[in-house]
């Protein structure tokens, strides 16, 4: 049996909605195809991105999306993305699979499907193999309201209002395929191309300096030492790999209970690793003013059998919905430092909430988690203590159960709980005090098959339905999680 006890008088701040936040990359089929089909397209789409997308990612609340990559925005050269698409340059992408990249997805279209789907756009510039002054054109160009160079130019490829731009990142994975830079040479390119990062018009930039992965505790050392006050974010990536071998990173469909195991085990990491940067974040910034940007996350598998390796196509079954409900659980209670996360990415890519083949698509698991979650977004994290069982394999331990709680502006408290366990359900007796509980409603997201999936054949395999094996004991709710679920209760 787990325990929960909620102090529902105990608030411990925002989770801010930005930790609901998505990436989209020139990656395979994430951007052309997943997003871009052409205005000519046989497949339904406004002014060239489909339809079915749109809807589907504006039901689910994306509040930020991240563009143009990943190691792509490293090689991205914005100009060659704007005008007539006809007379775009064409270009090699060369971290994905080598692939010609035409430009039709560009700038003007990427702004515009944020305006779409609702989303707050994070743009991510080029340090790798651009100019400053490539990177200070670009922002004039997307925000400056007078007359200007850029300004004019935007205004004759048709857009005469500035776009509102909040996110600006300063290069992406510098010490790896950004230009495996040393933090000492990172961090004075980051505060010599920040400082042509300039607000116009009112506006006032975000700026997020690259960060470290995983567990580069002396990047973030360095770069916050050297650059931390002239930064607002510093970015932060950590992916889940089941075997943590990256030659061979395990079948997104084909594992048994051990790796089931190893995978949530690896998540779990990012508590940890949250944790250690930030304290040495502390160090610097005591004050907590410089955020923690998550902006990768999630699983990363081989891909699926018989697709382009460069493509990073992976199938996502109940166990990436699981990986998915704990992480966000953890990105809550770390909400002090945490302010934005991405899981990588939006379509097509790695841990993605939607799968397209041709005019088809499909919602994953993952999409389902974080719709049932999206309840938490902007709402105050309620103080709470859990006591949970432990889950066993091979002599690894975990906690069997994760959980975080939230009161909304409506006063509607929610719980979302994970049970781990790949065969055993749980009973959760949750002890909330401090406020009166009248009713309960409650959304689960579970299967039979730990590798249970949607198929574009079957795409309502995996799909939340109601959820009432709970009771209400005076203040005591008394929840029996089935085995590998996510369940998310609203208490009014
Ligand atoms: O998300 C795929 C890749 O992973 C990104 O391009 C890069 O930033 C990271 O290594």
């Amino acid at each position: 049996m787990a325990q929960l006890i909620i102090n529902a008088d105990v608030t411990k701040g925002k989770i801010d909605r930005n930790i609901y936040g998505h990436f989209a990359e020139h990656l395979g089929r994430c951007v052309y195809e997943g997003i871009w089909v052409g205005e000519d397209s046989p497949i339904p789409n406004i002014e060239g991105m489909r339809t079915d997308v749109i809807e589907a990612l504006r039901k689910l609340k994306v509040p930020v999306l991240r563009w143009p990559g990943g190691c792509f925005a490293d090689a991205y050269l914005w100009k060659d993305g704007i005008g007539p698409k006809e007379s775009r340059k064409r270009m090699v992408n060369i971290h994905w699979g080598g692939l010609v990249e035409n430009n039709h997805f560009g700038t003007h279209e990427f702004l515009r499907f944020c305006e779409l789907i609702g989303a707050e756009p994070y743009i991510s510039g080029n340090v790798g193999s651009g100019t400053v002054r490539e990177m200070a054109e670009w922002v004039e160009y997307m925000t400056f309201d007078g007359e200007s160079p850029m300004a004019n130019w935007r205004r004759e490829n048709g857009r005469d209002e500035p776009w509102k731009l909040k996110y600006f990142g300063v290069g992406n994975e510098s010490w790896g395929c950004g230009g495996d830079m040393r933090p000492e040479y990172y961090s004075d390119l980051y505060r010599h191309y920040a400082a042509y990062v300039r607000n116009f018009g009112g506006s006032k930039i975000f700026k997020i300096a690259c960060g470290a992965g995983s567990y580069e505790y002396g990047w973030t050392d360095t770069v916050m030492s050297m650059a931390g006050k002239y930064m607002d974010g510093l970015s932060l990536h950590h992916y889940t790999l089941p075997t943590s071998v990256w030659a061979d990173k395990g079948s997104s469909t084909e594992f048994d209970e051990r790796l089931w195991f190893k995978t949530l085990q690896q998540t779990i990491e990012m508590d940890t690793i949250i944790e250690k940067h930030s304290t040495i974040m502390s160090k610097y910034d005591p004050e907590k003013r410089v955020a923690l940007i998550v902006d990768e996350w999630g699983t990363w598998y081989n891909v699926e059998p018989g697709t382009n390796p460069g493509f990073l196509y992976q199938q996502n079954t109940l166990r990436d919905a699981l990986v998915a409900g704990i992480n966000l659980n953890i990105f809550h209670k770390h909400n002090d430092r945490v302010k934005m996360a991405n899981i990588a990415q939006i379509v097509n890519v790695l841990q993605s909430v939607i799968l397209t083949e041709g005019g088809r698509m499909l919602l994953t698991p993952t999409y389902h988690v974080m719709e049932m979650y999206n309840v938490h977004q902007d709402a105050l994290l309620v103080d709470s203590t859990l006591i949970s069982p432990a889950y066993e394999s091979e002599g690894d331990k975990l906690d069997q159960i994760s959980a975080s709680v939230s009161v909304n502006e409506n006063n509607v408290m929610h719980i979302s709980l994970c049970n781990l366990h790949h065969a055993d359900g749980a009973e959760v007796r949750i002890d909330i005090r401090g406020r009166q509980a009248e009713s309960v409603q409650a959304t689960a997201l579970t299967s039979e098959e730990m590798n249970a999936h949607n198929t574009f054949d079957e795409p309502d395999a995996v799909a939340p339905s109601a959820f009432t094996d709970f009771r209400l004991e005076r203040n005591e709710l008394i929840v029996k999680l089935p085995a590998k679920s996510v369940v998310v209760l609203a208490v009014r």
